[in-house]
């Protein structure tokens, strides 16, 4: 049976990651491990490591975009919690057969994982991505 191993990252939106870098690198002294251009989910990403989880700033690039909406909506916040689990395909499935509402039936595959995020309406309002590192 697929597992949840561990909570890879925290997303926090924001309208701009230089701005937003003020507080988690100059204030908070976190370091930034590097940014990423998501262009699949028309976002630009940036990782500060906290031991062996991650802070994720996420900064739309397209004006419609979930996160965008987020933005317009409620400024910026916390959007989404990521879990790491073993099996992604596996965990899909059986959330699917659970009714659990997902966003992504399929794994998105993107650099280094594959990822696909779970409708919050099935987890107590929170945004939930799934992880399979590679
Ligand atoms: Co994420």
């Amino acid at each position: 049976m697929a597992k949840v191993k561990k909570i890879n990252h925290i997303a926090i939106a924001v309208h701009d990651i230089d701005e937003a870098a003020a507080f988690w690198r100059d204030a908070l002294g976190l370091t930034l491990d590097h940014v990423e251009d998501v262009p699949s989910q028309k976002s630009k990403v940036a990782f500060f490591p906290i031991g062996d989880c991650e802070v994720e700033l996420v900064e739309p690039t397209a004006t419609d975009t979930g996160v965008a909406k987020f933005l317009a909506d409620k400024g910026a916040g916390m959007h989404h919690l990521c879990l790491e689990v073993d099996d992604i395909d596996g965990m899909l499935t059986a959330l699917s057969k659970k009714g659990i509402r997902l966003i992504n039936e399929k794994p998105v595959v993107l650099p280094g994982r594959r990822m696909a995020f779970i409708h919050p309406k099935s987890a107590n309002g929170v945004l939930v991505e799934l992880y399979q590192v590679d």
